[in-house]
């Protein structure tokens, strides 16, 4: 996005659908084709689908929205995320516009660098078979590199490696090959190297081959994003505390460590949906990072600070702005013109500072008044609002019977339960 564009977009949520696209035309962000495809309701057309996978025989929509008031590393940034469960967007946008009074959100990634497997076993003493590896590094990599060549023009390849002994007694012995992939997730090229490289490594270690493929706990490919955030911002120094006591609980607990990591995950998820990411990759990563040390811990933590809470995030966050569904799908292309990163390492600063705002906005309401009333705010709310939410005056329908049951379930007990399509 221009510097001058603004992610504070007063009461977009007010409007209606169709003036909302309105605002979002006027940004200047998107080409002809991605407003059109928005414009008509997004979709894919199932000539498209029945060629990104198998067995087609429709398509599954998701709503996709924008979440508001994101600043990261200077610049404002729209966050476009495709999800079912409502107040995931409202929570990020609230949480952003709390760190944005700060400053916004700050980050960096690590350089994009993949890691390829390649398994022997039964390799006659293997110690000795890893430092052979070792020391053929060089040719290791030139044959890595040669099996990507468009890669290495565009200034990627292999760059490092590593032979990792599992089981000495059993023969048991993993190369690691780093593979810097440029803006793209890397898993195909990845996957191509290490099963370019495996007949030259049991030449040099002996064995019996194994599996070739990468890893998903990229832990080269990392991104530590961090955001302060003011006491009056949150309602108070007691929310604050509040907040640091949530984080400390979930830093000793591993149950509680699980749901903080799923708050956190809310909106990064939806964001890497709507913009066409491996989510499968992403979740697996993230959660094998948070029980790298032998305990699973908290993705990100909130600390006091005079005044206010810092945060912070680290986890291994493999994102592509080029290839997979960003060559082919319209809404992915949309998505990205939206979010307007310049490369993968700035979408991964992107995706995580919205982690880092989904944990805060979860851990404020928790810390606060509970989950449920501000879930219900927005219900009643969006109740209100219903008919203006849709164009064409049509009112916006409830999430699945979401609005009978909320008017039951309020009438019998204040905080009962918003939910009736998703879970918290
Ligand atoms: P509120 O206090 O009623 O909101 O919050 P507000 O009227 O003060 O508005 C504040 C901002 O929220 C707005 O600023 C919007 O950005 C946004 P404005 O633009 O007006 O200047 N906002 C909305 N955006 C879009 N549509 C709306 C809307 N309303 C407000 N209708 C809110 C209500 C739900 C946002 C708040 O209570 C909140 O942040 N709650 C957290 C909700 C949450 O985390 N939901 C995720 C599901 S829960 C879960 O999965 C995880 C969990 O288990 C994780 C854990 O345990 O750690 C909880």
């Amino acid at each position: 996005m221009s510097q001058h564009v603004s992610s504070r977009i007063s009461g977009f949520y007010k409007r209606c659908l169709e003036e909302r696209l309105h605002a979002i035309q006027a940004l200047g962000l998107l080409d002809e084709e991605a407003l059109a495809h928005l414009a008509s309701g997004g979709g894919l057309p199932t000539a498209v689908a029945d060629r990104m996978c198998e067995n087609v025989i429709a398509t599954h929509a998701l709503p996709l929205g924008l979440a508001l008031n994101f600043r990261v590393n200077q610049r404002d940034v729209l966050v476009p995320m495709a999800v079912e469960e409502p107040s995931v967007i409202a929570a990020a946008s609230n949480a952003a516009r709390m760190v944005r009074r700060s400053g916004g959100f700050s980050g960096e990634a690590d350089p994009p660098i993949m890691t390829a497997q390649v398994q022997l076993d039964d390799v006659p003493d293997a110690e000795a078979a890893a430092a052979r590896l070792e020391a053929a590094r060089a040719s290791l990599l030139a044959a890595g590199d040669a099996a990507i060549p468009r890669m290495v023009a565009r200034g990627g390849g292999c760059r490092d490696l590593e032979a990792r002994v599992l089981s000495a007694e059993l023969g048991v012995l993993v190369v690691h090959l780093y593979v810097e992939v440029g803006d793209a997730m890397g898993a195909n090229l990845v996957d191509t190297v290490a099963e370019a490289v495996a007949p030259l490594v049991q030449r040099i270690a002996g064995g019996t081959l194994g599996l070739r493929i990468l890893s998903n706990l990229t832990v080269r490919r990392l991104v530590r994003v961090t955001a302060t955030v003011a006491d009056d911002a949150l309602g108070g120094a007691d929310v604050a505390s509040g907040i640091a006591r949530a984080s400390r609980f979930a830093e000793l607990d591993p149950y509680r460590a699980t749901t903080h990591n799923k708050g956190f995950m809310n909106g990064l998820d939806a964001a890497a949906v709507a913009l066409g990411q491996d989510f499968r990759a992403i979740e697996a990563g993230a959660h094998a990072y948070a029980a790298i040390g032998g305990r699973y811990r908290p993705l990100s933590t909130w600390e006091r600070i005079p005044g206010g809470l810092v945060g912070r995030a680290e986890l291994p966050l493999a994102v592509g702005t080029v290839g997979g569904a960003t060559e082919v799908h319209a809404g992915v292309r949309a998505a990205l013109q939206l979010v307007g990163a310049k490369s993968a390492r700035e979408l991964a600063v992107v995706l995580a500072s919205v982690g880092l705002a989904s944990n805060l906005a979860a851990l404020r309401a928790l810390a606060s008044e509970g989950i449920q009333r501000g879930h219900m705010r927005l219900h009643e709310r969006k109740r209100a609002l219903g008919g203006a939410s849709t164009a064409g005056g049509e009112p916006a329908a409830p999430p699945s019977g979401e609005g009978k049951r909320f008017a039951a379930e309020r009438a019998e007990a204040p905080l009962a339960v918003h939910q009736a399509g998703g879970g918290t």
